[in-house]
This record gives C-alpha cells, structure tokens and sequence, in this order.
C-alpha cells in the first residue's frame, strides 16, 4: 500500500542557506504549509529578511553559523534539542565556474569543505536528533550538475556527484534507523549563485528556473517521500542520455565547450 503524503504542519525542518535563492523559497513555502523552520546561515541580515517573507504566526528560528565549522554545526544541533528536528536539508552551497586553471587553492578547499564535507558532518552530528523523530528526512540540495559532468563547472560538478553518492550510500544505510534521504537536483536557478555563471547561460542555452518553482517541487518531493527530485524539461532527458548514451553527451558538451572557451579565457581572473 502506497504511504500517505507526510503531513508538513508542525514538523521542525532544519534549513541551511536559508538567507537568500532556494533556501529562502523553500523556508517560505515550508512555513506556508505550517512547518516550523530553523534558518541557517553566516548572514544575520539575510537570514531576518527571510524571517520577515515567512507567513505571520508561523514558528521559525535563526541560527547565524558557519556550517563548515564544528563550533556551527554545534550551534544547529543545540538550536534544535528543546523543539526536535524532523527533516534536515542540505541546501547551503556555493558554484564555482570557469576554467580548471583558474580555480585557486582556496577557493577549490571552500567548495569541497561547503559543499561535500560540511553536509556530511552536518547529516552524522543530527542523527542522534533524527532517530527521535517519527518520520524523519535527510534532504540533500544537489543539482543537474551531480549527473551531467559540464564542462567549466569541473570542480562544482565533482560536489554534487558526491553529495549524489553520499545520498545513495545514506538511504541504504539508514534505511534499518527509518530515516529517507531525498535527492534534489535543481537546473539553473535565478540566484545569486547564478550571477557567478551568468556569461555562460546563452552559450550553453541554460534556462534559469526562478527559485519558487524549485522549492515547490522540491517541497512536493519531501510530502511524497521521494527519493530523487529532478526538474522537468530537457535536463531530465539529458540525465538519462548521460546514463545511457555518455559518448553522445560528451561529443555535444565537448564540441560546445571549445566555443565557449575563448569566452573563459578572456574572464578577469579573482
Ligand atoms: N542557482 C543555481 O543555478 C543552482 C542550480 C542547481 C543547484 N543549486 C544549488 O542550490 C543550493 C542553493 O544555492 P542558490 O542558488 O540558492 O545560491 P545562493 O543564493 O548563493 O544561496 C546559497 C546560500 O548558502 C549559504 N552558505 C554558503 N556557505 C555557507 C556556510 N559555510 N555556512 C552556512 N551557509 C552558507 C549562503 O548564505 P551566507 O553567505 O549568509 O552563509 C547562501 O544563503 C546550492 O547547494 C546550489 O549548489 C543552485
């Protein structure tokens, strides 16, 4: 027998990245259903503005913290020991694009530590307050990205591969404790994020989704249970197409990539 769409009203939802693009959509229409949402980022104002956008009467709590952090990690999890937590998601995530070459030391470790690591030490430091729940979620913002290798998102591309596998790997796994991991993997999104790409959205004829209409896809995964969000559209098809046919991929990314190229190389460097 199928299960019953998991009722929002009153679940405690653990939020990362809440203060700006799909964090601050999903906040919004997480509250709206009569979630209670803990907002987490480094920003204190931004994470206000989402406060004040949440609908009047809903309960909600900011958390300002560094999710690459233990000290911030720490702060999450004791936000969340008087009220529990229900769902977590992972959504707090930064994109790094352009040529290999040009991508420094220090930006490469904060892409790796904000998205792949911070998540995996965030998912084992809230188990113990997961496992108290009785329909917990682990929620993991990934990206189309996560399955289509792109060229000049090489790095950005190897996050979300990996947090697709951590999500994988985690489903099996805490499947005996009764806890879902949901997959989601978003196509370009209208954010600040995406400013950092915006040369590269005609050329590669990307379409930009505004940030509501993930989150309520994304929102409509979590109440179904699903295991795996992915966007309508052709990227669903190319997900495929990379799974079955990846030479095809390959040949029709590659033969873009060479004329992007001189684009990137003409790109002030940081
Ligand atoms: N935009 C797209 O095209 C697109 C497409 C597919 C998937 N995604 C994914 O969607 C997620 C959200 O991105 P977005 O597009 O909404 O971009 P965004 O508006 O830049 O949001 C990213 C959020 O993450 C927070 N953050 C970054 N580092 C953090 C840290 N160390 N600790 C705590 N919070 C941190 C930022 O807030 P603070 O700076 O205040 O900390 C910011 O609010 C990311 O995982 C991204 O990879 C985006």
């Amino acid at each position: 027998m199928p299960r019953s769409v998991m009722l929002l009203e009153g679940r405690s939802i653990v939020i990362t990245g809440a203060g700006s693009g799909i964090g601050r959509a999903l906040a919004v229409a997480l509250a709206t259903r009569g979630a209670r949402v803990i907002l987490v980022g480094r920003r204190a104002a931004a994470l206000a503005e989402t406060a004040m956008q949440l609908p009047v009467g809903v309960r909600s709590l900011t958390v300002v913290a560094d999710i690459t952090t233990a000290a911030g990690r720490a702060m999450i999890v004791e936000s969340c020991r008087n009220d529990g937590l229900d769902i977590l998601i992972n959504n707090a995530g930064i994109v790094a694009s352009g040529l290999l070459s040009d991508l420094g030391d220090a930006e490469l470790q904060r892409l790796v530590a904000t998205n792949v690591a911070a998540p995996i030490a965030l998912i084992r430091d809230l188990l113990p307050l997961l496992r108290l729940s009785d329909r917990p979620r682990v929620v993991n913002i990934g990206s189309v990205f996560g399955d289509i290798g792109h060229p000049y998102f090489a790095a950005y591309c190897a996050s979300k591969f990996a947090l697709r596998g951590l999500s994988d790997a985690l489903r099996r796994e805490l499947a005996t404790d009764g806890i879902g991991v949901t997959y989601a993997a978003p196509r370009a999104t209208r954010t600040a994020a995406a400013d950092g790409f915006s040369d590269l959205v005609a050329p590669f004829a990307m379409v930009l989704d505004e940030p509501a209409a993930v989150a309520a896809r994304i929102v409509t995964g979590i109440e179904n249970e699903a295991d795996t969000i992915y966007p309508r559209g052709p990227e669903r098809l190319f997900v495929w197409l990379q799974r079955l046919l990846p030479g095809v991929v390959d040949r029709a990314l590659a033969a873009k990539g060479r004329k992007v190229r001189r684009l990137l190389e003409a790109r002030p460097t940081a």
